[in-house]
């Protein structure tokens, strides 16, 4: 039986108020909370051992070059990557998305494709919308359904000669809907087998394991906030056959072999990508919340998210003026909604006042709002410490702003 309730008391910032109120936390497609440890670890790099890695002749040093690299360890083994080398520390998504766009761009020819989907955050649609007009590339959007899972042959149908690479979302942030990533996978490098596969990974790596190389993909970037870990880390994982040539993104210390006044060869994986000071602390602590991750009941945490959901769908049948968003049958705690009585920002507000915190808004898929009709939703986003309570605070507060508005 998944333990919900040990789950919750690992997490301090759960037991405060707001607005007088418990605190209701809805809003983890934007970013989770942090259990306890990762906020230790954090306090404790920087209490007992800050120092920079890789160059320090001295014990913090290498205490700080140790949690790092270690760090990376985690991940690789959690994501199954064949070598730790394939992770490279990011900013986070975006930034990972833009690593491989900007190479991918000077790979391109004039008439070659990408893809992506309807479904896309603006970080995995604006990236190769730049890249397609620097090289005189066509981006193909795959349309999805109006449950908002993706149409598959119409995606298969969309693959050419031409198709250099794909980008498509694990898991759709607005509508929570899963993607068939390994059926992609398939049907990708069947059509062409050097067709790059690059998966937005920033709203799947919370909700399973992620195993890299059963999804069958090159790429896989994520956050480390969605992830119970801190903001502004993040990681690209790449197939290290690829990576190590791919071109180097920024120059500077650390992702350098040997340097002239004229010139520079680079360094190996996987420091050529990474130039400069690295964000230590926070990849530390990401790599704690990773840890963290894999101790829990991975299949117990997604029966709960699916029960959460289920219930929020439930829920939603009883509400006049209700429209939901997403209703793909493979799907995670993602509730988007809008009410006829309001504007979702209005429901926002009046949600916070008590104590219930959601995101209002386009939610950085301003397209996908234009395919569904709507400017904006209100969404409700569900994460391993929610609780049915929690799912029927949502809708009590929504039957309370509905009076209110209307
Ligand atoms: C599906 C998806 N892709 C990309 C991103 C961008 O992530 P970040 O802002 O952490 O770089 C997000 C963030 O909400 C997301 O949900």
């Amino acid at each position: 039986m998944f333990d919900v309730a040990k789950v919750r008391s690992q997490f301090p910032i759960l037991s405060r108020e707001v607005n007088g109120k418990p605190l209701v936390y809805l809003d983890n497609a934007a970013t989770t909370q942090k259990p306890q440890c990762v906020i230790d670890s954090l306090v404790e790099y920087y209490t007992q051992y800050n120092s920079n890695v890789h160059r320090g002749a001295h014990a913090l040093a290498d205490q700080a070059t140790r949690s790092y690299e270690g760090a990376r360890e985690s991940i690789a083994r959690f994501l199954n990557a064949q070598s730790s080398c394939e992770v490279i520390w990011t900013a986070g998504t975006t930034e990972g998305l833009n690593i491989i766009a900007r190479g991918m761009s000077q790979q391109l020819d004039a008439g070659d494709e990408i893809i992506v989907s309807e479904l896309e955050h603006h970080a995995n649609l604006v990236p190769w919308q730049q890249a397609c007009k620097y090289a005189g590339a066509t981006l193909k959007i795959a349309p999805i359904d109006e449950n908002g899972a993706l149409d598959v042959d119409a995606f298969a149908a969309l693959l050419t000669e031409r198709t250099r690479l794909v980008s498509i979302a694990h898991i759709s942030n607005a509508l929570g809907t899963i993607n068939p990533i390994k059926t992609l996978a398939t049907l990708i490098k069947a059509n062409r087998s050097d067709t790059l596969f690059v998966v937005d990974g920033a709203q799947g790596i919370a909700h399973g394991d992620v195993d890299v190389q059963a999804l069958g993909c090159d790429f896989y970037a994520f956050s480390g906030h969605k992830v119970f870990g801190p903001t502004g880390v993040g990681v690209l994982w790449g197939k290290e056959s690829i990576l190590k040539d791919w071109p180097v993104w920024q120059t500077g210390g650390e992702m350098i072999q040997s340097v002239t006044y004229q010139d520079a060869t680079w360094n190996v994986l996987p420091g050529r990508l990474e130039a400069g000071t690295p964000n230590i602390a926070d990849a530390i602590a990401l790599g704690t919340a990773i840890e963290w991750l894999a101790t829990q009941d991975l299949e117990g945490m997604r029966l709960h998210e699916h029960a959460l959901i289920e219930r929020a769908h439930e829920l939603s049948a009883t509400i006049d003026g209700m429209r939901v968003f997403g209703r793909a049958p493979e799907r995670i705690g993602v509730l988007s909604f809008t009410l006829s009585e309001g504007h979702p920002a209005d429901v926002g507000f009046l949600l916070d006042k008590q104590g219930i915190a959601i995101r209002t808004g386009s939610h950085c898929a301003e397209p996908l709002m234009g395919r569904f009709g709507v400017t904006a939703t209100a969404r409700a986003s569900f994460s391993i410490y929610n609780t049915l309570d929690d799912v029927d605070a949502l809708f009590e507060g929504i039957k309370k702003a509905q009076r209110m508005l209307g």
